[in-house]
């Protein structure tokens, strides 16, 4: 975006009085639809719903379960709170939940794969409650992990945590990408750039796309009721990836472990809150 356009876009933005004019304003400007209370209820029930998937997911992962055994265990709590799984069937994405296992970055599919000791799975679920999405991800151990795993994991982790520090009004979606890309590459790890984070609530993805690499002061000020996903793929080795066959499955070019954790944020008058709290 050239300055000029920016500065005319800004200047928009300072004049709105009211929540209302914002509102219209960002729908215009960013085709954002910033949330109103009643959408943030519903938001933060789909979320603990996400969270209650997530944990019972959890208490089942051990070495000798398949991705296919998690995909049934989302199914079955989705349907239990008559929710129903936003990546069933979205752009032809096969089953409930993606699963991605060690060098796998994003949206693994669940098949017969049997988990063995010392893996790491990242399990990604968007439940659709009373017509509202709420998106979140964590990165388990399988058994006992080894130092790699050990590291990726509570580095990707650590990203997140400081992503989601960076939310607050006056600040930018910058401010988010320069947080997490800083911290990756002092610890000696890098960023994935072809996935994002997303605006989230009403849709699977919104606007506007959340970088998890990028500059200061860079991008859209963040305002109150703005809802996104912050989801740092964070690899071991080398950014680079590739697709494979089945049009998917992302998995690191170098072969390196690849971890993420997601959460869904609500930004507020004074800063944020997580939607998705698993902390
Ligand atoms: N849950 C993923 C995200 O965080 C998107 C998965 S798309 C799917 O945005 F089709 F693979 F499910
Ligand atoms: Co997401
Ligand atoms: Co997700």
């Amino acid at each position: 975006m050239n300055y000029k356009k920016l500065k005319r876009k800004l200047r928009k933005i300072r004049s709105a009085r009211t929540f209302q004019e914002l509102k219209v304003q960002y729908d215009s400007l960013y085709n954002i639809k910033l949330k109103e209370k009643d959408d943030i209820i519903g938001i933060q029930k789909a979320g603990r719903l996400a969270i209650a998937i997530l944990k019972s997911v959890e208490e089942h992962i051990a070495p000798g379960i398949t991705t296919n055994d998690i995909n049934s265990i989302v199914e079955e709590i989705t349907t239990q709170h008559n929710a129903r799984s936003a990546p069933l069937n979205y752009h032809g994405f096969p089953k409930s939940v993606c699963t991605s296992v060690n060098e796998v970055i994003c949206h693994g599919i669940p098949d017969d794969t049997i988990l063995r000791d010392g893996d790491i799975v990242n399990v990604d679920v968007t439940p659709i409650l009373d017509g509202y999405y709420a998106d979140t991800s964590m990165t388990f151990f399988v058994g006992s992990p080894g130092n790699e795993a050990r590291k990726i994991v509570t580095v990707s982790r650590e990203c997140l945590r400081r992503g989601v520090l960076a939310v607050k009004p006056g600040n930018r979606i910058g401010d988010i990408g320069y947080a997490i890309q800083s911290y990756a590459e002092a610890q000696g790890c890098s960023v994935v750039r072809e996935y994002v984070g997303h605006g989230v609530g009403f849709d699977f993805h919104e606007s506007p796309q959340v970088p998890h690499y990028g500059k200061r002061g860079d991008g859209i000020p963040l305002v109150p009721g703005m809802v996104f996903t912050i989801e740092p793929m964070i690899n071991l080795g080398k950014p680079n990836l590739h697709v494979l066959a089945d049009r998917w499955t992302a998995v690191t070019d170098d072969g390196s472990l690849s971890a993420q954790f997601e959460q869904t944020v609500l930004v507020t008058e004074t800063g944020c809150e997580i939607l998705t709290p698993f902390d």
